[in-house]
């Protein structure tokens, strides 16, 4: 039986997702109007991420924004949504000093932001951090491949795990983030061979972003979604404006092809 539409999203319903093969949808948003909208139009999560810094402040990266910065949008969303699972990103500077800095930030998110989940970066060095928020009752989704708050490091919005190694170190990643107790994991910008590997390998869900259709799930930036945004978005993103009169009928194409596994496609993937 597949989740129905009003039942509020929990982080152990996620499991039955992935046992039921239903692809798992989610967008970004920061703001009450369209957390409401993105909730009407049966978005399974809606993700506070710190790509706030660039698609609302204009940021060339995230790392500017700043914990504050995630609680204010974060609330003005939680207030909007009844049925999404709520996930709010721990920006950079508030997690990576350590597990009791993670913590103190994490519930700060939940308390006065409303967040269920809060996202980090990070693979197998993040274990950790990972366990000593879970062990405490806060859900954690893993972030790993490209991941932003690192760009300088990476040289760059750069596709990862190409190359047996480089592979297999993302295979490893993600076998730690769910042995420390993460419900979920992000994987973005990797071949959709590995994510495949890596979804069937993981008992958690994984949700991609430019990581292929074999994700359990899929997340976008709403504003790559409506084609708004005034930089060249990656290859990885789709304007399903192309094909709708409105923003809400937008977003229901994206939760439709999500959900029949007809997005992504080939061209908005990586081998
Ligand atoms: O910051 C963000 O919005 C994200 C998602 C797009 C995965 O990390």
């Amino acid at each position: 039986m597949s989740t129905r539409r009003s039942d509020r999203i929990t982080v152990p319903s996620l499991g039955n997702f992935k046992k039921q093969a239903e692809k798992i949808t989610c967008l970004t948003a920061y703001d009450f109007s369209f957390a409401a909208l993105l909730d009407r139009a049966g978005l399974d999560m809606i993700m506070v991420g710190d790509s706030l810094g660039m698609v609302i402040q204009g940021h060339e990266t995230p790392l500017p924004v700043t914990l504050e910065d995630c609680i204010y949008h974060m609330a003005c969303v939680a207030r909007g949504v009844t049925r999404a699972l709520l996930i709010g990103d721990l920006p950079f500077g508030s997690y990576q000093l350590g597990p009791e800095q993670a913590c103190e930030s994490a519930m700060l998110l939940m308390q006065e932001g409303g967040a269920q989940v809060v996202k980090l970066e990070g693979g197998k060095y993040m274990a950790e951090t990972i366990e000593f928020l879970a062990t405490r009752g806060i859900p954690v989704c893993a972030h790993i491949g490209l991941t932003p708050q690192s760009v300088h490091g990476l040289g760059g919005f750069r596709v990862q795990g190409r190359g047996d190694e480089a592979a297999a170190r993302l295979l490893n990643d993600a076998i730690a983030v769910e042995a420390a107790g993460a419900s979920l994991v992000v994987l973005e910008s990797i071949p959709a061979r590995l994510a495949k590997r890596i979804t069937e390998e993981l008992s958690i869900p994984t949700i991609g972003i430019g990581a292929g259709v074999d994700c359990d799930g899929q997340v976008l930036v709403l504003q790559d979604v409506l084609g708004i945004y005034p930089h060249a978005s990656p290859k990885f993103c789709r304007n399903f404006m192309e094909e709708a009169d409105t923003v809400e009928g937008a977003i229901i194409a994206y939760v439709e092809a999500v959900k029949a596994a007809r997005f992504p496609a080939t061209e908005h993937s990586f081998e």
